[in-house]
């Protein structure tokens, strides 16, 4: 196993306003990145925005700037995005960056040497909505027009044109899969992508001629280098490509996850470890395609209006708990519907009534009952034990569902302790061995509780890193002591140390617009 984990967003085009769909696939990369680096991991964290091409071009031209002007402006909107939802990756990539202009020329000039790109002429349908060429047969007619299976409108294109040979690849593609059959994933998805590449896969068009907006193909700059192909080179630009030799390429390439949305798994899952391959260079271990948001039923579109906007959100919800809702309601994977009511429903009961709750009534009754210290628990109880033992093998359990991107089940999992939490406070009944005057007991059950809290919000961290961070500051646990290193007897709470006045994590949902 190695002991270093890089992960990668796609990279955003930057001519849309950052939606919730932009949050959430880097906020799934966000929690995976926390949670490697607090299991020992040496992490690389990529994000970043798409900026060549021809929408792009298009769109700078509707708002009157130059294209340079305009993605500079426009691409601060994702860094925006990535401060206000606390992501914290370790590197933001611009295609327009010196560095990846380098590492894409470079790449083309070594599949030119090794005969994988040659000068065709294409002449076909072109969708530039989605920057990518459709064959005749997945496009439908409506009002006369070509419309692509996305819905876009399609345009005919006849120009000079490089092409990557893609289908030498079919059968190199299929061994791949064969033989790493966690290279695509989820196993529906992977299905879809081994029965596309059956069916047959034709040369790439990878330059383009009618535009000017992007990395010029060396030594022929006419040619423009096709937006996908310039886009997906940003993974190993990132990691140091050209230098192979450089320390980040040895330990951080092959990356270990690129997550996408199910949109644009075919230009990762087949153009790319194709490129990668052609080069001479390792494909990808792990493409997850994870599925999409709707809003209260309805598909997010550009011309209903209804996109959702992440900041909207974090302000009337609440950062963590929007991070939270994102991630628990729906199977990652599959598609979700983004409503209100759902997402008060789990901030409310989820996270006030049974994380908060659970951390809250303890920590008031040590502060009113035990000075404000951790009280000396008597020796355990078999009740004891077996609250304590839940939380201890929650690492191995919820390790195992990270690396399979099931955030739901590693949440679903860490819940289910809560809920014994809050059934053994119910049932041990603190407040009643206070009034009975066994104080022995209450000390111990107040300190089970305050270790099962600190286990809780240290694995609950990569989630809601700011909430459990105040939580374990209530906990007086020292920053240096809030890795997964630190689930074990040995780190368990000191009794006798001092803790600070504690105070609410999550609130309940208050509706103010409704209360004004
Ligand atoms: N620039 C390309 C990607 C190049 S990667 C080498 C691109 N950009 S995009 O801005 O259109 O972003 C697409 C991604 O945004 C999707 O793959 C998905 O991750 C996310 N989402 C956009 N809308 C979404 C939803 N409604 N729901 C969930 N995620 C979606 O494609």
């Amino acid at each position: 196993m190695r002991d270093t984990y890089y992960i990668t967003t796609p990279i955003y085009y930057v001519n849309d306003a950052p939606h919730i769909g932009h949050a959430y696939t880097t906020l799934a990369c966000d929690v995976i990145a926390r949670f490697m680096r607090l299991d020992g991991k040496q992490v690389k964290f990529l994000t970043g925005t798409d900026e060549h091409g021809q929408k792009v071009e298009k769109s700078a031209q509707a708002a009157g700037l130059d294209p340079k002007a305009f993605t500079d402006k426009v691409s601060q909107n994702f860094r925006d995005l990535a401060k206000a939802m606390n992501f914290s990756n370790d590197d933001f990539i611009r295609t327009t960056e010196e560095r990846h202009i380098k590492s894409c020329q470079a790449l083309w000039r070594r599949l030119l040497a090794n005969d994988q790109i040659y000068l065709g002429k294409y002449a076909g349908w072109y969708a530039v909505r989605d920057e990518a060429f459709y064959g005749e047969g997945e496009l439908r007619d409506k009002g006369g027009k070509k419309i692509a299976p996305s819905g876009a409108v399609c345009e005919w294109v006849e120009e000079p044109s490089y092409f990557f040979r893609l289908s030498a690849w079919q059968q190199p593609l299929l061994e791949f899969y064969e033989k790493n059959p966690d290279s695509v994933a989820p196993a529906s998805r992977r299905n879809e992508v081994i029965s596309f590449v059956k069916s047959g896969l034709a040369d790439l068009s990878v330059s383009r001629t009618t535009f000017g907006w992007g990395i010029p193909v060396p030594d022929d700059p006419k040619h423009i280098i096709y937006v996908w192909f310039d886009a997906l080179i940003n993974y190993i630009t990132a990691a140091g490509y050209p230098d192979t030799a450089s320390d980040d390429y040895r330990k951080f390439w092959p990356a270990d996850l690129h997550m996408v949305g199910k949109d644009i798994l075919r230009f990762h899952a087949i153009y790319w470890p194709a490129f990668l391959m052609g080069a001479g260079l390792a494909p990808p271990q792990r493409v997850f395609a994870h599925g999409w948001w709707t809003n209260e039923g309805q598909k997010i579109s550009k011309s209903l209006g209804n996109a959702i906007d992440p900041l909207e959100l974090i302000k009337r919800y609440g950062l963590d708990q929007v991070r939270y809702f994102l991630l628990r309601e729906v199977p990652f994977g599959q598609d979700g519907d983004f409503s209100g009511q759902a997402m008060v429903n789990r901030m409310n009961n989820d996270l006030a009534d049974k994380f908060g709750n659970l951390a809250q009534r303890i920590l008031k009754m040590i502060q009113k009952n035990c000075d404000g210290k951790v009280p000396e628990p008597a020796d355990f109880t078999q009740d004891d034990r077996a609250l304590l033992e839940a939380a201890e093998k929650l690492l191995p359990e919820v390790r195992k569902e990270i690396q399979q991107q099931s955030f739901h089940k590693v949440l679903d999992a860490l819940w289910l302790v809560i809920g014994d939490g809050n059934r053994y406070v119910d049932s041990q009944a603190p407040w009643t061995l206070r009034k009975s005057g066994d104080l022995a007991r209450m000390n111990t059950v107040l300190y089970v509780v305050a270790e099962l809290v600190r286990q809780l919000a240290i694995l609950c961290q990569p989630f809601m890193p700011e909430s459990c961070g105040r939580m374990l500051d209530q906990l007086a646990v020292a920053p240096a002591e809030r890795t997964f290193s630190v689930l074990t007897k040995a780190h368990a709470l000191k009794p006798g140390t001092a803790l600070p006045e504690p105070e609410g994590i999550f609130p309940k949902f208050v509706d103010t617009a409704a209360a004004a």
